[in-house]
């Protein structure tokens, strides 16, 4: 990838047409970070830090990549000289984290002359977010919204060409740039992108405004990328949008979900396939049939219920009934084996009352998932929601949450026992952060398990006796083939 850079003529101007106008402020930038590392008398450190869900986790690692081909250092600390928050805004607590480390970033600028501060995601699409940084924040350097990630390139040398606070946030866009470098995390297994944005509007929810219309990305362009990383050495991909099942409706060539799934399977190489996050409403009897009959794609799902309360559901305007998502649930487990379920729940919406709670209780004790997410109801501001009447005062809430968090650990850490004894294909992904002479895998169904191994496994799948089981992990022993 890097060599695309030096051939780029920096003499001659700008280019107009993407992805080369992106790949010739990377050359630029080049010549810029080598000035700057030579004034500093050290090559520029760039720490890229994520908060949020996985489709920010990805775009940071396409920011890392850009950051790499500049020539810049990573680094995970935060003492270094470009800091770059991919910031999450679904719940409030993920904004007042980011106004947390902002203060203590300020502190380190004051120390470091080439610090340069970035921020950047979901948060930075609301105009208040923006405005508090103008007014409060002076010192962050650069500001971009979810839109024009794939600017970052031509942002950061506008940043270097001029003083003062840049900002440039979209409203909406119907773009997808290809053909960026991305540095990955893991070099055995990648998150791929297969839309953008989301066009449900659950009551409740910031991501529609934030992430702006669904658009797909093309199975060519998919297939393209899943491939190129097979032959890089990947073997697991996480095939990632907000509603995956409604992949591909918009496209100019209708595909359909399970049809991408079906191309995908059959790239040698690949082994497993994830993906995240399906809603309910769209989880389609071919997709069912294959999962069921396919040999890569992993039995597990994440499938967000929300609520169990069919009245609430309503309000969230998730579109399916208590009984649709336990038919469902039924139909899954009836057709692919050994699946795991897990799920996302929500408390304290408006209007929520006892009963409604004993019906997110209930779905819980019949799905028997094997984990799940619990979140305290966030008002955003601008979400329908937020102007519901009977907002939940939040002592109700917090005994409320207390209570569904108890029943989902029990159901958990029983449902998970069922793997005791069995021998399962596990991943290898690193060495235990706690115990170096143990590696750290996951089973098909995404379960944790440590065994003793040396380092040289990591990256390959191999079978696994499940020992002893833990609640949510496990200890186990690699087996000989
Ligand atoms: N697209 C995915 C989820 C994206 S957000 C889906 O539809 O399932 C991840 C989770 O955050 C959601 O499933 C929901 O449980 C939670 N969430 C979203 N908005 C929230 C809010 N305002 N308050 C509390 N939790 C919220
Ligand atoms: Fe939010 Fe609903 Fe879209 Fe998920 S499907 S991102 S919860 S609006
Ligand atoms: Fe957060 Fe944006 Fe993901 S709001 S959950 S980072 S899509």
């Amino acid at each position: 990838m890097k060599d695309i850079y030096q051939d780029v003529d920096v003499t001659a101007p700008a280019p107009e047409s993407e992805p080369m106008r992106q790949h010739y402020f990377i050359a630029k930038n080049a010549q810029i970070i080598r000035s700057e590392s030579e004034a500093a008398g050290h090559t520029l450190t760039a720490c890229v830090k994520t908060f949020g869900c996985q489709m920010n986790e990805r775009d940071s690692e396409k920011l890392r990549g850009i950051l790499e081909a500049m020539g810049c250092v990573l680094t995970e600390n935060e003492e270094a000289d470009l800091v770059i928050y991919n910031t999450c805004t679904v719940r409030e607590n993920a904004n007042l984290k980011v106004y947390g480390r902002l203060g203590y970033l300020g502190g380190l600028k004051k120390k470091n002359p080439h610090m340069k501060i970035i921020l950047c995601g979901c948060m930075m699409q609301e105009p208040d977010t923006v405005e508090k940084i103008r007014k409060s924040y002076s010192y962050v350097d650069l500001v971009f919204g979810t839109h024009n990630i794939w600017k970052f390139a031509e942002l950061i040398h506008d940043m270097y060409e001029s003083r003062g606070l840049i900002i440039d946030i979209w409203k909406d866009t119907r773009t997808t740039i290809e053909q960026l470098p991305t540095q990955r995390t893991y070099p055995f297994k990648s998150g791929v992108n297969i839309m953008y944005g989301c066009d449900n509007f659950c009551t409740y929810c910031i991501v529609p405004y934030v992430r702006g219309r669904e658009r797909s990305r093309t199975p060519s362009d998919i297939l393209r990328e899943v491939s190129k990383l097979a032959s890089e050495g990947v073997v697991e991909v996480m095939l990632l949008g907000q509603n995956v099942n409604s992949y591909g409706k918009n496209l100019p060539d209708p595909v359909s979900f399970a049809d991408l799934l079906r191309e995908v399977e059959k790239i040698d190489g690949i082994e497993r396939i994830r993906f995240m996050t399906s809603h309910p409403k769209d989880l389609s009897e071919d997709l069912i049939d294959v999962m069921a009959s396919s040999s890569k794609i992993c039995p597990h799902l994440h499938l967000p219920l929300q609520s169990g309360s069919t009245r609430l559901l309503k309000k969230m305007n998730r579109h399916y009934t208590k009984e649709s998502y336990l038919d469902l649930c039924r139909r899954l487990y009836d057709s692919v084996p050994d699946l795991s379920l897990t799920t996302d729940l929500i408390v304290g919406f408006p209007g929520e009352t006892e009963e409604d709670l004993a019906d997110t209780l209930d779905v819980v004790r019949q799905v028997q998932f094997d984990s799940a997410f619990t979140f305290i109801y966030s008002k955003r501001t601008g979400t329908p929601a937020a102007s519901m009447p009977d907002q939940i005062p939040e002592e109700i809430v917090k005994d409320r949450f207390d209570r569904l968090l108890k029943l989902v650990q029990e159901t958990g850490a029983a449902r998970s026992g069922r793997w005791q004894g069995r021998t399962m294909p596990v991943l290898a992904e690193r060495v235990n952060d706690h115990d170096s002479s143990l590696i750290t895998g996951r089973t098909a169904q995404n379960m944790i398990v440590h065994f003793p191994a040396d380092p040289s496994v990591i990256g390959r799948i191999l079978p696994v006796s499940m020992d002893e089981c833990k609640g949510f992990y496990y200890f186990g022993t690699a087996v000989e083939k």
